[in-house]
C-alpha cells in the first residue's frame, strides 16, 4: 500500500471503501459522544502555504480527538526551498513526528517531501488535486445513496477539486459528468488516467461544454469556485468565463431532484447562488462536516499502516 495520501488514484478501490467504512464508523461514534483514542501519542505536523478553515480545523480537531496532537506550521517559520531544502525538511520532520499534511502550491512539492520523508505525507490541497475533499464528498453521497449508482455532475472549473472527484469516481465506480468551458477543461492527464481506471472499476465518466446537458437527471450537482487560491489576478476575466456555467434555479431546473455540493468556501451569487447554497437540497455542511470523519480514517490509515489495535 502507498505510505502517503497525496492522490486518491493511488489507492485500490478495496482500501477507499474501508476507508470510507471507517468513516461513517467514525461519525456515528462521534455524534454518540464517543472518541476512540487510536492515534494517542501521535503527532501529526500540518504546514499551509495557503489560507484554510475547514481543512486547518479538521485536521487539528481529528488529531486531538483520536488522542493525538498536531503542530501548525507557517511558511514564513521554516521556508521550506528557502530556508531550507524539502529533502531536509522531510528528513528533519520524519525524526520528530508521525505524518506531516501539507497544503501547497505546487503539486512536486508534496510528492518531493512524500519521496524524501519515511513518514505518511497527507496531500492537504495542491494546485492540481485535493483528495480529502474527495473522500468527504463521497462519505456524503454515500449517505444519500450507493456512490455505484450515483450520477455526479460538476459544473464550473476544471480544478483541483474536479480533478480529485473524478480519479475518485473512476476508483469507486461512480457516474461523474462535468461541464466546463473548454478553456478551462480538466488536464488530459486526469481524464485519461480516470478512463482507464474507470475501464475496469465500472465508472463512466465524461466531460461536456454543455452544462445544461451534464445536469440532466444528476443526482447531485457539484461547483466550486471560479477563481482558486493562486489565481486571484484572473478573477475578473474568470467571472465573464464562468457566468454561463452559474449553478442557478434555472440549471438545477434540469434535475429537480438533485442534491447541491460545494466544498466550500462559497462565493454566493457567483458560481451558485445564495438561494441554493441555503436550500433544503445543500448538502455544503454535510461535506464540512464529514471531512472531520473521512480525514481521521486517512489518518488512522496512513499512521497505523498495520490497522487498528
Ligand atoms: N474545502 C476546503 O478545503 O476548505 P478550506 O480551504 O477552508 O480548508
Ligand atoms: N479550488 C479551490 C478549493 C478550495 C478548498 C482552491 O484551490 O482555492
Amino acid at each position: 500500500m502507498p505510505k502517503d495520501f497525496l492522490s486518491v488514484a493511488d489507492w485500490p478501490a478495496a482500501e477507499i471503501m474501508q476507508m470510507l467504512a471507517r468513516a461513517q464508523e467514525l461519525r456515528s461514534l462521534h455524534r454518540a459522544g464517543e472518541r476512540p483514542q487510536t492515534l494517542q501519542g501521535r503527532t501529526l505536523a500540518m504546514y499551509f502555504e495557503k489560507p484554510s478553515l475547514r481543512t486547518h480545523v479538521t485536521f487539528e480537531a481529528g488529531m486531538a480527538q483520536l488522542g493525538g496532537h498536531a503542530i501548525l506550521l507557517r511558511p514564513d517559520q521554516v521556508g521550506i526551498g528557502t530556508r531550507e531544502s524539502p529533502l531536509d525538511v522531510a528528513r528533519n520532520l520524519s525524526r520528530w513526528v508521525d505524518g506531516l499534511m501539507a497544503r501547497t502550491f505546487s503539486h512536486e512539492l508534496v510528492e518531493l517531501l512524500a519521496e524524501n520523508a519515511t513518514i505518511p505525507i497527507i496531500n492537504g490541497l495542491t494546485d492540481r488535486l485535493h483528495p480529502c475533499q474527495a473522500m468527504a464528498d463521497l462519505q456524503t453521497i454515500a449517505n444519500v445513496m450507493n456512490p455505484k449508482d450515483a450520477r455526479v455532475c460538476y459544473v464550473g472549473d476544471g480544478n483541483n477539486v474536479a480533478n480529485s472527484l473524478i480519479l475518485l469516481s473512476a476508483v469507486v465506480g461512480m457516474g461523474f459528468r462535468i461541464a466546463t468551458p473548454a478553456s478551462h477543461c480538466p488536464p488530459a492527464w486526469v481524464m485519461e488516467r480516470a478512463e482507464a481506471i474507470a475501464a475496469t472499476s465500472g465508472g463512466d465518466i465524461s466531460w461536456t461544454e454543455d452544462p445544461l446537458e451534464a445536469v440532466a437527471d444528476a443526482d447531485f450537482i457539484y461547483t466550486d469556485t471560479w477563481t482558486s487560491m493562486g489565481q486571484e489576478d484572473e478573477a475578473e476575466e474568470r467571472r465573464k468565463i464562468f457566468a454561463p456555467y452559474q449553478v442557478n434555479r434555472h440549471l438545477v431546473a434540469g434535475a429537480p431532484k438533485a442534491r447541491l455540493m460545494h466544498c466550500l468556501p462559497a462565493h454566493r451569487g457567483e458560481e451558485i447562488t445564495g438561494e441554493l447554497l441555503d436550500s433544503d437540497r445543500s448538502l455544503i455542511y454535510e461535506q464540512a462536516e464529514n471531512r472531520l470523519h473521512s480525514q481521521k480514517a486517512v489518518l488512522e490509515r496512513v499512521m497505523l499502516p498495520k490497522g487498528i489495535a
